[in-house]
């Protein structure tokens, strides 16, 4: 059951203006049209850089409903044109790929990291009244010294990527604390759902998985397959982001989202091919460069968001996986 009124929330964003940075993405496109059908004004804006997870696709049936703006958020004058005028920020525009983030550190540190200045800057200087949401990441925790781990557990990113995403976060919370400009941040863990990039394990080993499934591939799983992680299905995501938007108690706040069923690599390959009722696995060595940046178990202790915000995951994960199958069996040609 959910603990949040749908009345509340319908009258929070409704006629309000909302942008979404990285809005053609996986978690951007989903959270789009739940604002769209609280009947708020959303504007999208992405780069729609190949590499990464922006796909136009992703809102074919909401496209006359938003306005998109395919520009890039390390563009200044762009960023000073699209904040003005927005009640709500979601800033979810990232480079996702932790190995991308290492061969590649530079274009990872301007998008992460300047970018995310950049965009703080334009809301000082031309919209101070603007509340965003910052999509931060687990990563930044690096290895747990222990499970589940909390909001206090140290901040030791293991790759490029943490360390700008720590730095990005850092940003929105000392613009909220020095310039009142509201903002909170959000650590995900790993999220899938409808949407998601299956092209390749850019944005999470599990689309890629999806892909191999789907086109009768075996699963390669790194290791002997004992890691354990946790996930949230989209729409419980987009649910926090939309909580975390609506509430004056998040500002200058960051709150874990996380699961009550964490599970091995290994057992998660074999439920997705169960679900998908044909498919196999394998385990193969972790590549060095991978188990380099590897985090070894991780879970997340979410109790904060749960106490402050009364946000919870509702998807069980056999249920979230099974409509995911669903959706690339039936779109798969369009997410190439
Ligand atoms: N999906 C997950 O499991 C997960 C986990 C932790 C954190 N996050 C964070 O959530 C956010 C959204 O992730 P997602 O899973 O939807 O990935 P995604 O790749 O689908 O979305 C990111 C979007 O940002 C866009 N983008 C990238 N660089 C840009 C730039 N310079 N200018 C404009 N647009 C740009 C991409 O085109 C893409 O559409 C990211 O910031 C990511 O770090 C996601």
């Amino acid at each position: 059951m959910k603990s949040y009124s749908m009345e509340a929330m319908d009258s929070t964003f409704r006629d309000k203006s909302a942008l979404i940075t990285g809005g053609l993405g996986f978690i951007g496109s989903n959270l789009a049209r739940r604002l769209v059908n609280f009947g708020a004004s959303v504007t999208l804006v992405d780069s729609l850089i190949p590499e990464y997870g922006g796909n136009l696709f992703n809102i074919a049936d909401i496209e006359d409903k938003v306005r998109v703006n395919i520009s890039d958020v390390r563009d200044k004058y762009s960023m000073k044109y699209l904040v003005q005028g927005q009640d709500y920020l979601f800033n979810l525009a990232g480079q996702t790929s932790h190995m991308d983030s290492m061969q590649d550190p530079f274009t990872d540190l301007e998008i992460n990291a300047k970018a995310q200045l950049l965009i703080l800057e334009a809301c000082r200087k031309y919209n101070p009244g603007i509340k965003s949401v910052f999509a931060s990441t687990r990563q930044i925790y690096g290895k747990p010294d222990y499970l589940p781990v909390d909001e206090k557990h140290p901040l030791r990113p293991v790759d490029v990527n943490g360390i700008n995403k720590m730095a990005g976060e850092w940003y929105h919370l000392l613009y909220n604390n020095v310039y009142g400009i509201r903002a909170c941040v959000l650590r995900l863990t790993n999220t899938y759902g409808p949407r998601m990039r299956v092209k390749d394990a850019r944005q999470m080993f599990l689309g890629f998985w999806i892909r191999l499934l789907i086109e009768g591939n075996p699963i390669q799983v790194y290791g002997d397959g004992t890691q354990v992680r946790d996930f949230n299905y989209v729409d419980d995501v987009v649910e926090a982001f939309l909580l975390a938007a609506a509430s004056d108690k998040a500002n200058g706040e960051v709150f874990n989202l996380g699961a009550d069923d964490p599970i091995c690599l290994r057992d998660l390959a074999e439920l997705l091919v169960e679900l998908n009722g044909r498919g196999e696995y394998c385990l193969v060595p972790f590549p060095s460069e991978r188990k380099a940046i590897d985090i070894g178990n991780y879970y997340t202790d979410y109790s904060r968001i749960r106490s402050v915000l009364g946000w919870r995951p509702t998807m069980p994960l056999r249920e979230g996986l099974t409509r995911t199958l669903t959706y690339y069996h039936n779109l798969h040609n369009k997410y190439q």
